[in-house]
């Protein structure tokens, strides 16, 4: 081609790297926090069940089949809720509705890499406000942020792994004259979330994917609680049929054994406090985690060569290039086998 036909913005991103999906056999894939267990055994009723004629029809638009479970879930409207092909969506909806030029996005760093792409997509400005030692809120975050029209808090933050106490957040909300979005993927794993204040601020979007509490990353679904006007607005936005037939059944089984859930979660954070205790043993360093997965240093501060002897021994974890980040790999918590290969690597390495 002699001329590019793109928008000048589009040739001049570099666009978003996702996490390596091999297709080796037999590698212990800890590297983008998906579940080690299977989703509920209701999805499995759901898959089989689902007869062959739906798949002729369009899906209900608004996905109303998972809204009605979510509203249940969180103890509001379904005019409080809307559905997204997974959580990518959901920020490329919300960031397709409030940024744009003169309109910025402000976000973290280290945080979620997305967020930067999607508002370049866009044409809007970024503000990204770095995080202090030990990956904190910043005092003047509320400062840096105030020229934004849509502020992303990561609670809890990826690839870090920590969530900001809820004070610091709720008074980032509070004089945050814009719209905020807290993006909550891993809030299942944590001790608490934001999903109340959603009654208090109606600036405030909350955001949750089905792909990691709930091992469904397959299915591609997340979601949004926010007031009505703020659900009807992106509603707009969105595509007309975003969410399939097949993933509203799924999601409503899914939500459906909360029972589930618990079980899965409670190994998940008994996996997780073994790998925090076992490689603090062996002289790492690593960021309290509220989520599944453990963003952990080495004791020689080189993530990049801890993943690659990781990966010479097909065992594939996160490294996030960076003077801060590069000290460390991030590493899902998956199951106790796989982590269990993992510690045996460490501990010849650093033992
Ligand atoms: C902070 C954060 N937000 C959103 C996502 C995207 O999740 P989904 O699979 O729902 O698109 C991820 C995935 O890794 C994430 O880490």
């Amino acid at each position: 081609m002699k001329k590019s036909y793109f928008r000048p913005v589009i040739d001049a991103m570099a666009g978003y790297v996702p996490g390596e999906q091999p297709k080796i056999d037999k590698l212990i894939k800890v590297n983008t926090n998906e579940n080690p267990y299977p989703p509920a055994p209701g999805v499995f009723d759901t898959l089989h069940a689902f007869a062959a004629n739906k798949l002729r029809l369009y899906p209900q638009p608004t996905a109303d089949i998972a809204r009605e479970t979510i509203a249940t879930l969180h103890g509001v409207d379904i005019d409080n809720v809307i559905a997204a092909n997974g959580s990518d969506d959901t920020l490329n909806i919300a960031i397709r509705s409030f940024c744009g030029p003169g309109l910025p996005l402000a976000c973290f760093n280290p945080s979620y890499s997305l967020y930067p792409v999607l508002a370049q997509m866009q044409e809007a400005p970024i503000i990204r406000i770095n995080l202090a030692e030990g990956f904190r809120m910043p005092s003047d975050a509320a400062e840096q942020a105030a020229p934004a029209n849509l502020l992303i808090i990561t609670r809890p933050n990826a690839p870090t792994g920590n969530a900001f106490p809820m004070a610091e957040v709720r008074a980032l909300i509070e004089n945050f004259d814009g719209v905020v979005l807290v993006d909550e993927a891993y809030a299942d794993f944590s001790d608490d979330n934001c999903m109340d204040l959603v009654r208090e601020y109606d600036n405030l979007i909350v955001s949750r994917t089905m792909s990691k509490s709930y091992s469904l990353a397959g299915i591609r679904f997340g979601y949004a609680v926010a007031c009505p006007e703020l659900i009807e607005g992106m509603m707009k936005v969105k595509d007309s049929y975003n969410v399939d037939m097949l993933t509203q059944y799924i999601v409503r089984a899914a939500l459906s054994d909360q029972e589930y859930l618990d079980k899965t979660r409670s190994i998940i954070l008994a996996t997780r406090a073994r790998m925090e205790k076992e490689l603090a043993k062996l002289g790492f360093t690593y960021v309290p985690s509220q989520t599944n997965f453990l963003f952990a240093a080495p004791p020689d501060n080189d993530g990049k060569r801890f993943f690659d002897v990781l990966r010479e021994n097909a065992i594939l974890v996160r490294y996030f290039p960076g003077e801060v980040t590069g000290r460390y790999v991030r590493i899902s918590v998956g199951s106790d086998a796989e982590i269990d290969k993992l510690l045996e690597v460490a501990a010849r390495l650093y033992g």
